[in-house]
């Protein structure tokens, strides 16, 4: 099988920053946008998320409800919250 490791928040907290990478959490799933963040379309917007979770954010930026950017997301999958 390929599952995928199962991360605290705290660890996905501690990921906040460029030099220690950027995550996020998103419906259960942890990912790694580190290597996003500079070709995020909305630009630096991305950080307010860093080691937390997209939903509120997202709730707020409903540019984010198209299948196109939940492909784009999925691709930088690391864990399970
Ligand atoms: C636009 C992805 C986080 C704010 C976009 C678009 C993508 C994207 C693909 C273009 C959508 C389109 O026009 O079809 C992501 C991903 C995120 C993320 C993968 C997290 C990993 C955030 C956060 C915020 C944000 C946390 C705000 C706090 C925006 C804004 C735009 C945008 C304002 C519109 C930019 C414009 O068209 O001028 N995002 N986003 N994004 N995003 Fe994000």
């Amino acid at each position: 099988t390929n599952s995928l490791p199962v991360y605290s928040q705290e660890e996905v907290t501690k990921h906040c920053a460029i030099e220690k990478g950027i995550w996020v959490t998103y419906k259960g799933s942890v990912y790694d946008v580190t290597d996003f963040v500079a070709i995020h379309p909305g630009g630096d917007k991305i950080l307010l998320a860093a080691g937390k979770a997209l939903e509120p954010f997202w709730a707020l930026y409903a540019v984010h409800e198209q299948e196109h950017v939940l492909e784009i997301l999925s691709k930088y999958k690391v864990g399970i919250l």
